[in-house]
């Protein structure tokens, strides 16, 4: 079966043709789109390093909210930039926290039953410091203290489903968050929320734009000793079989355009919903690119999320959402 017989290139002749044999396609509601509510009114304030992608207060959230209901995307996911920060991150598990006002705005609302309401379980945003955990002071070093941490991750994680959060998804990678979650909303009533937990998670340059974003960029070192090492696609699947045994209902894999190897590896290996994150830094350099000419505005944000979909993930966190949304409809 050699040319001229097999001639690949039948196929390829029509956009009809090309739309019946494509093996990967793309849905507004395999798409969700991240918020960062912060406190105020009437407060849109645009994120330098991306364009498009804003602080917005709670009424302004709602109007996004809407924005992507009518869309059709499929949920949003919450950060939050409190009033003030601390060293116990007080505000991330504070019963009146910005995002668990911001949550409970947002169940009132119409668009609320058309989108999954993800909440991100993390400190960073929280902390004085902007470290994803508690850090303990030994004498020159600064250690992230685990199981410190993983108190306040678990009593974070209930506040929010408490507000309203469909879905808790902790971003912090410490040892042992996902048990202490499931533990934690068991026992104060919420054994239906599920648990989607960044997994394999990164330590990574293309989280700079976000840490402009969430005004949660580390005040001394970095996140070394907590996120995983790029280098490393075993220890990813370690990762993920922990969580899982946990009790993870659902995964996340970030970031996604570099580690598309990791998507697929993880695809291959278990058997749950599989989600990736386009983080920042994709969505800051594309824009850039966009902003010079250089790149084709709509082709290459839809191919950047066709290869993260090809590669394995059921669905895709990204600041795209709406736009892709807009050009799938
Ligand atoms: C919180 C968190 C981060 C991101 C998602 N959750 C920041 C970080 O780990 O530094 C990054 C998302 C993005 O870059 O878009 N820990």
């Amino acid at each position: 079966m050699e040319y001229p017989v097999t001639r690949l290139r039948r196929l390829r002749r029509t956009e009809a043709m090309r739309n019946l044999v494509r093996e990967t396609h793309l849905e507004p509601g395999a798409l969700i789109y991240p918020l960062f509510i912060c406190p105020g009114e009437g407060i849109r304030k645009e994120i330098a390093p991306m364009p498009g992608v804003f602080n917005l207060s709670v009424d302004e959230a709602l109007k996004e909210a809407e924005a992507a209901a009518l869309l059709g995307i499929g949920g949003l996911l919450l950060f939050g930039l409190p009033e003030s920060k601390d060293e116990q991150a007080t505000g991330a598990w504070d019963e009146d926290g910005i995002v668990q006002r911001g949550l409970r705005a947002l169940k009132q609302s119409s668009a609320a039953k058309k989108l999954v309401l993800i909440a991100d379980v993390c400190l960073c945003e929280y902390t004085s410091h902007g470290h994803c955990g508690i850090v303990k002071q030994d004498g020159d070093d600064n250690e992230i203290e685990n199981d410190t941490s993983v108190r306040l991750l678990a009593r974070t994680a209930a506040s929010l489903a408490r507000a309203g959060a469909d879905i808790v998804a902790p971003s912090d990678m410490m040892d042992g968050r996902v048990a202490a979650i499931r533990d934690e909303l068991d026992e104060v009533g919420y054994d239906q929320t599920p648990i989607l937990s960044y997994a394999s998670k990164f330590a990574s340059a293309f989280y700079g734009p976000f840490r402009e974003a969430a005004d949660s960029a580390p005040q001394f070192g970095d996140r070394r000793s907590y996120q995983m090492d790029g280098a490393n696609l075993r220890e990813a699947m370690r990762e993920i079989d922990l969580d899982l045994g946990e009790g993870a209902d659902m995964i996340l894999m970030k970031p996604a355009l570099p580690y598309l190897d990791v998507i697929r590896a993880a695809r291959e290996r278990f058997d749950v919903p599989i989600g990736a994150y386009q983080v920042s830094g994709e969505y800051s350099m594309l824009q850039a690119a966009f902003a010079k000419g250089w790149l084709d505005r709509e082709r290459a944000m839809m191919e950047s999320l066709l290869s993260i979909r090809r590669a394995g993930a059921g669905f895709i966190v990204t600041y795209f959402a709406k736009d892709a949304a807009k050009l799938l409809a």
